[in-house]
């Protein structure tokens, strides 16, 4: 079955196409940061707009790299949330539409369900169940991924997300958008130990998570100091190891709760290095299996998309003929038709 994955809930368009026998045949990204860093952050009506504009071309670039004509695809999968609802519409009007007059079927994704699934995309795929850590600009999950589609939310923040406190705290640093990568950029230059910020929630029991002190703590920082570029690395440095070792906790306990001996890391912040240093360690105390999908396909991308909607529509999975767009929708809602095999 030869699926066309359409991503297009935040400020990516992104563009695939899988195929359940040969694997990801060709996928595309355009990256619309250049434009939202200008404004510090991303301009949802600027979003959908840019959407519009690029993905009918990224399309046909996708589909001729797959050497694939519109009419051999089997079927269109589309983001239909959580995200910014009018760039949601974007990929759910044009996937639609365009399985409508090809005459398949179309499956809108859940796109945590689609971070989630990325790793099956490479070489050496996770067997079920196992612990995701789902971390990305909107959501920060500890999820028990029992099978497809049946999942059990574990731990999630009760306020920013880790990819939200760092695009934050990159912000006042004057280190523009996205923040992750340049929080990450400005720490290789920093002072180890020269500030400390708390570790949130980690001193009690439970597995949530609460970033929005970490960002006042390192908020607070900067202001007490000049900010010269010495000191932006220090506090770039103390953030980045708070936030991760905070996360690397979280998942200790929560590996020791489940018994499971897998664990899956996605979302954006999952390309993080210092995160993918030290779960590499905590692996190997606990002798869990630590699996990610590769750093392109951590961030936002439309190959995670057409893989989780090639799973679902070959379960026999297809949403009503009516497009819609969810902004908001809880992960546990998704199930599963009882049919379903990974592929
Ligand atoms: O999954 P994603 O591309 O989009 C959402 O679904 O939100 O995640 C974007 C988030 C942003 O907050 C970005 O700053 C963060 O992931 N991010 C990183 C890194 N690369 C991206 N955070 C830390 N380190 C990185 N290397
Ligand atoms: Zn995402």
């Amino acid at each position: 079955m030869r699926i066309l994955g359409l991503e297009t809930s935040c400020d990516d368009t992104g563009v695939a196409v899988y195929d359940s026998d040969r694997g990801l045949l060709a996928h595309k990204l355009y990256s619309q940061s250049r434009m939202h860093a200008e404004y510090g952050g991303v301009v949802p009506e600027l979003a959908s707009r840019d959407h519009i504009r690029k993905l009918l071309p990224l399309i046909r670039e996708v589909l001729a790299d797959a050497g694939t004509e519109p009419a051999s695809l089997d079927g269109l999968a589309y983001t239909m949330g959580p995200g910014l609802a009018g760039a949601l519409l974007v990929a759910a009007a044009v996937g639609r539409s365009l399985a409508y007059a090809l005459g398949v079927p179309a499956v809108g994704v859940h796109h945590m369900e689609g971070h989630l699934l990325a790793p099956m995309l490479e070489p050496e795929p996770p067997a079920f169940p196992f612990l995701a850590l789902l971390v990305s600009g909107g959501h920060t999950l500890l999820v028990d991924v029992r099978a497809l589609g049946d999942y059990r939310i574990l731990g999630e923040s009760v306020d920013d997300a880790v990819g939200e406190a760092f695009d934050k705290t990159a912000k006042l640093l004057g280190l523009g958008y996205p923040g992750g990568p340049a929080i990450a950029r400005a720490a290789a230059h920093g002072t180890p130990g020269r500030f400390r910020f708390p570790r949130p929630m980690t001193d009690r029991p439970g597995l949530d998570f609460s970033f929005s002190g970490l960002k006042t703590a390192a908020l607070t920082a900067a202001q007490h100091q000049a900010l010269d570029a010495h000191t932006i690395g220090d506090i770039a440095y103390a953030f980045q190891e708070a936030a991760v070792e905070t996360l690397v906790i979280k998942c200790e306990r929560a590996l020791q709760q489940t018994g499971h001996a897998r664990l899956v890391v996605a979302g954006g912040v999952g390309a993080n290095q210092l995160l993918r240093s030290r779960l590499a360690e905590l692996g190997r105390k606990l002798a869990a299996q630590v699996y990610y999908p590769r750093p392109a396909f951590c961030t936002d991308n439309g190959a995670m998309i057409a893989y989780a909607g090639s799973v679902r529509l070959r379960a026999g999975q297809t949403g009503a003929m009516s497009f819609g767009a969810r902004a908001r929708w809880n992960l546990t809602e998704l199930t599963m038709p009882a049919t379903a095999s990974p592929g």
